[in-house]
């Protein structure tokens, strides 16, 4: 599994996005958060700001759906240019969610799934076939800086076992109270790809901050067998 650093820019200053993107530029993805005042009590940004985002950033954006309902929105976010959308288990009935999903690919975009940590990870079974990538939230979504939730690495081994049973190639992404000292219990769980906010965002030298995660993240990938992206 290739490893990937996703810093979210929900902890970026949000009048100089374009700057901001350009400061982590060293990272694979850019996280975008998503949120409507709704699913979550916060309130973020909708597909205009992703489709300037999506045209300015030099990586794919990895927008991560906070939204109840999001096949009211699923279009404008599909065509303002994400590289994955990932969509909350709990925010539409089954039989949408997989037919949104079918959508999501037949575009030509990733499809993820996400869940919130109260959430049994044993409702994603009938979606892992239709998603390239799972997001384990190790935070109550809605706000960054919060701490990483200690039952996370086991909820990321059973996601991983489902994972190897079918569907062994899918990312496993990790997103909420990351930084350089716990990223390895979400490596070592059998996360790939690691969303950082505040960790990154609230360093003294974003840059600098940037490539310290990427060194760690090389450091994991040699340990756990993982490939540098
Ligand atoms: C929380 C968001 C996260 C958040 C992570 O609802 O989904 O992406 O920005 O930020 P940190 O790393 O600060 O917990
Ligand atoms: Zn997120």
């Amino acid at each position: 599994m290739i490893y990937r650093l996703s810093p979210s820019l929900l902890s970026a200053d949000f009048a100089h996005l374009a700057a901001e993107m350009a400061r982590v530029g060293a990272a694979d993805w850019i996280h975008v958060d998503v949120m409507d005042g709704h699913f979550v009590p916060n309130l973020t940004l909708g597909p205009p700001v992703v489709r300037s985002l999506a045209r300015a950033a030099a990586r794919p954006l990895d927008v991560h759906l906070m939204v109840e309902r999001p096949s009211r929105l699923l279009d404008d976010f599909l065509s303002a240019g994400p590289g994955v959308l990932t969509l909350h288990v709990e925010s539409e009935a089954p039989d949408v969610l997989q037919s949104l999903l079918r959508e999501i690919r037949s575009r030509g975009v990733r499809p993820g799934i996400t869940l919130r940590p109260g959430t049994d990870v044993e409702v994603l079974a009938p979606y892992l076939p239709l998603c390239d990538l799972v997001l384990v939230m190790s935070v109550e979504p809605g706000f960054g800086g919060q701490s990483f939730l200690p039952g996370t690495p086991d909820r990321i081994r059973a996601v991983r076992r489902m994972l190897d049973d079918c569907r062994p190639s899918c990312d496993l992404e990790v997103d909420g109270g990351l930084t350089l000292d716990n990223l390895s219990l979400a490596a070592e769980a059998g996360a790939n790809v690691f969303v950082v906010g505040h960790a990154i965002f609230g360093a003294p030298d974003v840059p600098a901050q940037t490539e310290a995660f990427r060194r760690r993240l090389a450091a994991l990938a040699a340990e756990f067998g993982g490939a540098p992206s």
